[in-house]
């Protein structure tokens, strides 16, 4: 016990350390929920930022192995929102108070689509009054591209890792051109050059990945100084390769419990950062991402894409929301972030201070 003690507690947190703290049992897990709680508190308040989120097509031109939308996946009934139904879910994140939109997407890099997002950005903007930040999720694009659509006011972009561990990577993609772990890491290096809030993450819990590893994906975050993060449990899905492993997995509550104690272990590396509560937690416990808000999560992405489409944005088994119209969801998630202590900041874009603090002259 004293020795847990000592590592709640230490100024710098290193590899082995965050090996002991992934490892805690069910007794050392709670006491460590308890500091990173509030470390978060200390370092960003009890506010939790909306993020509306716009998955706004599901054709993607990548094969990762443990990808629902594939392309290799026949079975997914491809669907792509129109700009007005875009617009329009803008528009409700806009009256909403949300401040802030996430548009996502399957990866396609063509001049057709840069040119649509460029279009989107600033429609977006002028009907919203500038009053929006905006987060593309749209994965690997040329430098050209991601100045373009940061010119068109695109402020924020996630870009997962998937995992920091290049062999691992390998294993989980084809190796081709389309699936390399270098340009990966070079399209998140000038995504930052380029000036976006940067964002990463992981899967946790994937088949044949160890304690070490996801203690190396946290110290990559912190080394590579990353501005916000979203990382949740992996979920099989039967139409993909890696089902074909799953007798490897983990029990879906141990990776449950390993997605939440890295959100504890990274609030500690990083206490300044923005964290999301991943989605897929919610998949797994209906609770899921209002226990990651309690331990050391500040943001949260209600999906606000049209509900007839939500079915189809199929990443993962069991995927949450997927009947309800977004005002069910502002509603439902007003009373569960109330739950859990902590107040939604309506009309705040919440930057985090960690990028205002790296980007201050
Ligand atoms: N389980 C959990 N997360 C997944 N993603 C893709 N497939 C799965 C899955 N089966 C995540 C990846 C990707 C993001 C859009 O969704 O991390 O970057
Ligand atoms: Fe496409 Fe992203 Fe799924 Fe890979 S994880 S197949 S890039 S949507
Ligand atoms: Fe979507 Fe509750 S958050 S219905």
């Amino acid at each position: 016990m004293r020795k847990q003690e000592e590592l709640f507690t230490k100024d710098t947190l290193g590899k082995e350390d965050l090996i002991s703290l992934l490892g805690l049992d069910a007794a050392g897990q709670k006491e460590l929920f308890y500091h990173s709680g509030n470390i978060k508190e200390a370092h960003v308040g009890k506010k939790v930022y909306f993020r509306g989120l716009i998955e706004f097509s599901n054709i993607c031109s990548k094969n990762c192995f443990y990808c629902g939308i594939r392309k290799g996946n026949s079975h997914t009934k491809r669907y792509n929102l129109s700009d007005e139904e875009i617009l329009a879910a803008s528009r409700f994140a806009h009256q909403e108070k949300y401040a802030s939109l996430v548009l996502q997407s399957g990866e396609l890099a063509s001049p057709v689509f840069t040119q649509r997002v460029t279009r989107l950005l600033q429609k977006i903007h002028q009907e919203t009054n500038n009053e929006l930040r905006v987060t593309l999720s749209l994965g690997e694009q040329s430098r050209e591209t991601y100045r373009e659509w940061f010119d068109a006011g695109a402020h924020r972009y996630l870009l997962r890792i998937e995992t920091s561990d290049p062999e691992f990577y390998r294993k989980l993609h084809p190796s081709d051109d389309l699936h390399c772990f270098d340009k990966r890491l070079e399209a998140l290096h000038n995504l930052r050059d380029t000036g976006y809030q940067t964002g990463t993450g992981v899967m946790i819990g994937l088949p044949f990945q160890t304690i070490e590893q996801l203690a190396d994906d946290l110290l990559f975050m912190r080394d590579f100084g990353i501005d916000m993060v979203g990382m949740g449990p992996y979920i099989e899905h039967e139409e993909t390769p890696l089902y074909e492993v799953r007798h490897h997995l983990w029990p879906i509550m141990d990776r449950f419990n390993m997605a939440l104690k890295m959100i504890a272990c990274l609030r500690m590396l990083m206490p300044k950062i923005n964290i999301a509560a991943a989605t897929a937690l919610q998949a797994i416990d209906p609770m899921g991402r209002e226990k990651a808000l309690k331990i050391g999560a500040n943001v949260i992405m209600p999906n606000i894409t049209p509900g007839i489409y939500r079915d189809n944005y199929d990443l993962y088994n069991n995927k949450p929301c997927t009947d309800e119209n977004s005002d069910d969801c502002t509603h439902c998630l007003k009373a569960r972030v109330g739950m859990t202590g902590n107040e939604i900041g309506f009309g705040e874009w919440g930057d985090s201070s960690f990028f205002r603090e790296r980007t201050r002259k």
